[in-house]
């Protein structure tokens, strides 16, 4: 077999405490073994990775995706899920024949993490910006990894070894912390998780999605997920995404929170997006 030549691929930080855009990469293209190894590389030491001008089709996104594992499923049903790729979907606020071609249409959503709320949640998650409003509708991204090492010594110590129970109502309020029913899909992961590629601990918490910290006095964990919640998004380490049509980004679940911000309802917003299946939290 002839020797797979590859050029290093070049990264720029996004800001000072997350975030590498990755130049010098076609994603139309097949990555070669070396490239994908340095961009995964790029990806585990600054938890999210943009590229960008990308004209990908959805088989270029997966194949893409597939670099990183598995392609996830969807866990919710909504509008918009792919026929070709059950890990596949659109978020999007456009509607066709008076039905939404897309999920998370509209507004300004909290911090979460993807589908941790589920045994399994997604290791990565990736946006393809196809339609973009002219102003707001941001993605912002926070670093768990920094969120964690700033947790105060008492309460890392009450924190440490515990669960805290995460539910996501998606049919209530999607994009905000709301009421629950019963039957809302829901899983209790520690609060501090350690990254099976890093080896770094990160906290696994976020406003959205954690209800409580198990085994701990209500008020105690509502006071206690109070201040985490403020850490976990504290500017510092928040990196805030004005997207370009061609952007792809990718972010980690499992270090990372993310964010949106609001934007004109009137105005067309259009992102693919794909997951890749992680592992079961510790
Ligand atoms: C998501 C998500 C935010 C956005 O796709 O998981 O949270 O900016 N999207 O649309
Ligand atoms: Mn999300």
């Amino acid at each position: 077999m002839a020797a797979v030549l590859s050029s290093k691929i070049q990264t720029r930080p996004l800001s000072p405490n997350i975030g590498a855009e990755i130049l010098g990469v076609d994603l139309t293209k097949t990555v070669d073994a070396v490239t994908a190894a340095a961009i995964r590389d790029a990806w585990y030491a600054n938890n999210i990775v943009l590229f960008r001008n990308q004209n990908i089709s959805e088989e270029d996104q997966v194949r893409f995706a597939r670099l990183f594992g598995e392609l996830g499923q969807v866990i919710n049903k909504h509008a918009g899920v792919s026929k070709q790729h059950p890990g596949v979907m659109f978020i999007s606020n456009i509607k066709e024949n008076g039905e939404l071609i897309g999920a998370l249409p509209d507004g300004e959503m909290m911090f979460h993490s993807d589908q941790c709320y589920s045994e399994v949640p997604s290791a990565a998650s990736m946006l393809y910006a196809m339609e973009i409003p002219s102003k707001g509708g941001d993605t912002l991204f926070a670093n768990m990894y920094k969120a964690y090492e700033a947790v105060p010594a008492d309460i890392k110590a009450k924190i440490e070894g515990r669960k805290a129970l995460n539910v996501y109502d998606y049919a209530n309020v999607p994009t905000q912390r709301g009421t629950t029913s019963n039957d809302a899909p829901r899983f209790a992961h520690p609060v501090v998780r350690t990254h099976p590629a890093t080896g770094r601990k990160a906290l696994y918490i976020n406003r959205l999605m954690t209800e409580y910290i198990l085994d701990m006095d209500r008020a105690e964990s509502d006071a206690i997920l109070a201040q985490l919640f403020d850490i976990a998004e504290n500017p510092a380490w928040v990196y805030e995404h004005n997207w370009k049509v061609g952007d792809i980004l990718m972010w980690d679940n499992r270090c990372t929170l993310h964010a949106r911000s609001d934007f004109d309802a009137s105005e067309r917003r259009l992102m693919r997006r794909s997951v890749v299946l992680g592992e079961k939290p510790v």
